[in-house]
């Protein structure tokens, strides 16, 4: 018999998301940059970007997916919280997994991580793998594993990357937007998700940091460079050439659209077909033919590219995201699970994989057999309760800074 016969499995339990109220439409940047709510449109399909202001800063975004994620799951704390982001809130330290973990009364071991917009998929990676590893470990020592099967991993991934963007340069301010989404990952003992090999499949993960100069930004920390890389000082003391010479620091988005439009689908549709083959999934099976696809929810033509060369029918793969949210980081595909699972569109049993690509470059793709069945709508948060609960984890995020200058 094979060891790992009826062993639980690590499975999405629950799922969140945060999107900030604000909107910024293309006849809202007609009137801030010279483009055309038309060439948007046809270029990218994009018609509005959820947009955050101080009310809504990232950890605060964070502490709502992650309410509603538990709340989805029926878990009333988490063990861990990886948060991915690109480290656009206010504080590079702490991290913001740590200040979540604050806002929503959690005393567990929180850390951020980056993996540009591909983050989402390593921090559930490093979410499932954490699982498994527990499991092994106390596997390996002969010890009773009933209480490793209680652990979960609260995954975090979005950001508010408008608050980085140059509402000067139109090849990048139209594309971005702001919001989180979560999955909360734990064990399954579910004999039929058992036997059904239900739960995290895998992923297919990879970097270029040659690439890296096609998006890319400063942190405002470390040696500064002028524009032939001569060093002319530490960060806080100088004033920033290779930043249009602005004389206070602030970090700006570069991107080459063009090339990384041919990376990105190339890469993702890459790693979607290396990731079926190493799992073995079988293309002509009907389990392949079913399955669900969220790509990275950058550009409406990235997304059809995707569909043509995966050759999978259009409506199994989302593609709402674009239109509804524009670019929202490492969040698009994490709130698209949450609002495929929250709308009823993912069936126990049905796989569903995921793909995307950012800054590095990195790209990857992972895939879950869904263990859960729709949600009923107690485990659902209303928009107005997020909404609501926005407001009040900002007040206490006040007043946990205000504690930072005493
Ligand atoms: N409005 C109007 N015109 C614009 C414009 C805008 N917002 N942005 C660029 N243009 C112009 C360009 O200046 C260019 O004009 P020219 O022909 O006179 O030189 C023309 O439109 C075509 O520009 P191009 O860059 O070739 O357009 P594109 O079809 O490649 O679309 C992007 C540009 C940025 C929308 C597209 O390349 C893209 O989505 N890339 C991927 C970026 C991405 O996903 N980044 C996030 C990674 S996580």
């Amino acid at each position: 018999m094979n060891q790992i016969d009826g062993l639980s499995r690590v499975a999405v339990l629950g799922t969140g998301s945060a999107v900030p109220p604000g909107r910024l439409s293309n006849k809202d940047l007609e009137a801030m940059v010279e483009t055309s709510n038309e060439w948007i449109t046809e270029r990218t399909g994009m018609e509005v970007r959820s947009v955050s202001t101080e009310n809504e800063p990232l950890p605060v975004l964070g502490a709502v997916a992650a309410t509603a994620a538990l709340r989805s799951a029926g878990v009333e704390r988490p063990s861990y919280i990886i948060f991915g982001n690109h480290k656009t809130g206010t504080y590079s330290v702490p991290d913001n997994a740590a200040i979540v973990a604050e806002l929503i009364g959690v005393k567990c071991p929180a850390h951020d991580m980056s993996g540009g917009c591909s983050g989402g998929l390593i921090a559930e990676d490093i979410a499932a793998n954490k699982l498994y590893g527990l499991l092994m470990q106390q596997l390996m020592r002969g010890e009773d594993i009933s209480e490793v099967l209680k652990t979960t991993v609260l995954v975090l991934a979005g950001d508010t990357l408008t608050h980085v963007l140059d509402y000067k340069d139109r090849g990048t301010c139209i594309l971005l937007s702001d919001g989180v989404g979560a999955a909360l990952y734990g064990f399954t003992t579910n004999s039929t998700a058992i036997q059904e090999k239900h739960g995290y499949l895998g992923s297919y993960l990879m970097s270029d940091g040659a690439l890296g100069r096609l998006l890319w930004w400063a942190s405002g920390a470390g040696p500064q460079f002028d524009e032939n890389l001569k060093y002319i000082g530490n960060a806080g003391t100088v004033d920033h050439p290779r930043h249009r010479g602005q004389k206070d620091f602030r970090p700006r988005f570069h991107m080459n659209g063009n090339e990384v439009f041919r990376h990105a689908v190339r890469k993702m549709t890459g790693a979607a077909e290396m990731l079926i083959q190493q799992l073995g999934i079988d293309q002509e099976s009907e389990e392949y033919k079913t399955m669900l696809v969220i790509p990275h929810q950058a550009n409406g033509r990235i997304v059809q590219a995707v569909i043509e060369k995966l050759g999978l029918p259009a409506d199994n793969v989302w593609q709402l995201g674009v239109a509804r949210y524009a670019n929202n980081s490492l969040g698009t595909y994490m709130i698209a699970q949450d609002e495929m699972h929250t709308e009823g569109r993912l069936d126990k049993g049905r796989l569903l994989l995921k793909n995307a690509f950012g800054g590095g470059l990195t790209w990857g793709a992972n895939l879950n057999r869904w263990a859960l069945n729709p949600p009923t709508a107690d485990l659902v948060m209303a928009i107005d309760e997020k909404l609501e609960l926005m407001k009040e984890y900002y007040a206490k995020y006040k007043e946990w800074e205000a504690r930072m200058c005493e």
